[in-house]
């Protein structure tokens, strides 16, 4: 069992008793055991964006930037350089310092220090950002109850999207999800996936997902195709149809890339064509990448040299026409995993007969 319970419904007005349940079998207690449970939903309410009035402050439209552009450097200091409220959506994919091994960082310094640095590179993208404008940040859920209580100071609650992601099963409940955090600067603007009339191709196929319950077999899908019957819907807040990047022919030498499904949805729901999207860690360029393929203005500063140089690398490939997403042959160094690589097996049964 995950962290993402997606088999319980339970709804905003009756008693969740399926998730009491589920916590009592959890923590072993028995049916005639006392639980206390403490109900918050009442504490959900809407926010009255009245809180922070950005709109004395002019909105630079599309003077800045003249073009799309990759930085290399701390992202503290770059920021700096970037004029109040000139960028559309910011999104942040920060070390989670978890002791990844990445090419000059170390990610795993004093906690307080990295909430304190944290702290410092969210206030300046909210200074950034245009009003009404989104700034998204990805972590993992407990970070990102500390970056709520430090954005609430400053900006207004927008959305907690949650991504199913698997990943290693660690001593109890499969940790299976991160967290991206939405704020706006003052009043959001409506939502543009939303708000927008026409969809690129593309941008349709980011903000829709394959409804729950249908059956993923190609078989099976390829007849509900023929019947006309239609298998999507528009994705929610619990995004369980993207996967993480796991296979190594996908992946350029990063340890922690993320998959650029993930990336073309975020785009697509929170800008339109030509706006400008800028990433604070844009590593091997994820979120530059998918801006240009949708006809986003990008800025993605990184700190790596190493890493700035493949981003660079992957956007000349694909100004001449190649897909930076590719699969490649190689295999990468770096690692995103903490468990060793197991050699190729070879299995006297293929997997694919195993099932049948
Ligand atoms: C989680 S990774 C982002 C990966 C990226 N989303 C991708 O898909 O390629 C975080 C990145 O932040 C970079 N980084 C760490 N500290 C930084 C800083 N002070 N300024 C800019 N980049 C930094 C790291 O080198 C790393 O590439």
């Amino acid at each position: 069992m995950s962290d993402v319970w997606r088999d319980i419904t339970v709804s905003f007005s009756s008693y969740p008793y399926d998730i009491v349940r589920r916590l009592q079998d959890l923590f072993g207690l028995s049916e005639y055991e006392a639980v206390n449970v403490y109900d918050q939903r009442n504490y959900y309410k809407p926010v009255l964006h009245t809180k922070h009035n950005y709109k004395k402050y002019p909105i630079i439209e599309n003077q800045y930037p003249e073009h799309s552009s990759l930085i290399n450097g701390d992202c503290l200091e770059e920021l700096d350089n970037i004029p109040d409220n000139s960028i559309d959506f910011c999104f942040a994919d920060p070390p989670y310092n978890l002791n990844k091994k990445y090419e000059n960082w170390n990610d795993g310094i004093d906690i307080q220090a990295y909430f304190k640095w944290c702290d410092k590179w969210l206030s300046s993208l909210a200074r950034i950002l245009k009003p009404g404008r989104t700034l998204a940040v990805i972590n993992i859920p407990q970070w990102c109850i500390r970056h709520f209580k430090h954005l609430k100071t400053i900006m207004d609650y927008q959305d907690w999207i949650v991504w199913e992601g698997l990943s290693m099963p660690v001593r109890m409940i499969m940790p299976a999800h991160y967290s991206i955090l939405c704020f706006s600067k003052g009043k959001p603007r409506p939502m543009p996936g939303f708000a927008r009339q026409t969809h690129s191709f593309l941008e349709r196929k980011a903000l829709e997902t394959l409804s729950e319950n249908y059956c993923i077999r190609p078989t099976c899908m390829k007849i509900r195709k023929r019947l006309k019957h239609n298998d999507t819907e528009i994705a929610s807040n619990l995004w369980w149809d993207i996967h993480r990047l796991k296979h190594n022919s996908r992946r350029v030498d990063h340890p922690c890339q993320l998959p650029p499904n993930f990336m073309y949805r975020l785009i697509s729901l929170f800008t339109h064509e030509n706006e400008i999207v800028l990433d604070p860690f844009n590593g091997v360029g994820s979120t530059t990448l998918t801006a240009q393929i949708l006809n986003r203005r990008y800025i993605g500063i990184e700190l790596s040299e190493y890493y700035c140089k493949i981003a660079s690398e992957r956007h000349k490939e694909l100004n001449l026409g190649l897909n930076p997403f590719r699969k490649n042959g190689g295999t990468p160094k770096a690692k995103n995993s903490p468990v060793e690589r197991l050699k190729k097996q070879k299995y006297e049964v293929s997997k694919k007969n195993a099932s049948t």
